[in-house]
């Protein structure tokens, strides 16, 4: 997603109530931000905030936070925010490697990874959202049971994303290699970049993996 800087950027997302910026900084977690006891959805690059936005309003009992590490694309986001959205999400300014620093231990119930960057380069694998680093972040603040849901179109990306769960014990509850022609469908929330890739006829990955206890 290459954005133009916008002059003014970082201060607009400093003075946007729905957006929290650098939390692991603060100090402080972010699991009490919304006065009650829903549970609490993460979104991993959430870009222009559509699937976020859309998935809170079908779901006003779960807390959503959507995080955004790139500031032109975090302000792209909360420019999209309207009066008529919904209270209960946050865009969360902040690089999704420092989850453990913001939110307590086994609090998220799922996360999600929508057409997270590929990173195609074979030394450049550790820095996927799957890689086994990050797996080892989202069990800590996953709940006994909590999920991951991704999405891809991006094969490699995704047969990659399955070895490293299975490798680190993850169940996989279910995998599909053509999303928009499965039972799956269903209730299925687009993103803007899985809008792109359908119109362009491509075939969508999609995969949930629960976390095993122990
Ligand atoms: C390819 S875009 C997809 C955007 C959106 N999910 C969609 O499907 O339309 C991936 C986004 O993830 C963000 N991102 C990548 N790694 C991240 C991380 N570690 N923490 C937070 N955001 C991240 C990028 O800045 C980028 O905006």
């Amino acid at each position: 997603m290459r954005l133009r800087y916008v002059p003014g950027q970082y201060q607009y997302l400093k003075k946007c109530e729905k957006v929290i910026m650098y939390p692991e900084k603060l100090g402080y977690k972010l699991n009490h931000m919304f006065n009650n006891n829903n549970p609490i959805h993460v979104e991993i690059g959430c870009g222009k905030g559509k699937f976020l936005r859309e998935i809170a309003i079908n779901n006003p009992d779960i807390n959503y936070f959507g995080f955004e590490k790139d500031v032109k694309v975090a302000y792209r986001c909360a420019k999209n925010i309207t009066e008529d959205d919904p209270p209960n999400y946050f865009i969360v300014y902040a690089n999704a490697e420092s989850l453990k620093e913001i939110f307590e231990e086994g609090s998220i119930e799922r996360i999600y990874l929508n057409f997270s960057d590929p990173w195609p380069k074979a030394s450049h694998h550790k820095r996927r959202l799957t890689h086994k680093k990050f797996l080892d972040i989202y069990k800590a603040v996953l709940t006994d049971n909590g999920e991951i849901h991704m999405k891809t179109d991006n094969n490699d990306l995704f047969e990659f994303s399955i070895e490293q769960l299975e490798e680190d014990n993850w169940e996989l509850l279910m995998v599909t290699r053509d999303l928009h022609n499965s039972i799956y469908k269903e209730g299925n929330i687009m993103t803007l970049y899985e809008e792109k890739f359908v119109k362009e006829g491509k075939k969508i990955n999609k995969l949930v993996a629960k976390r095993k206890n122990g």
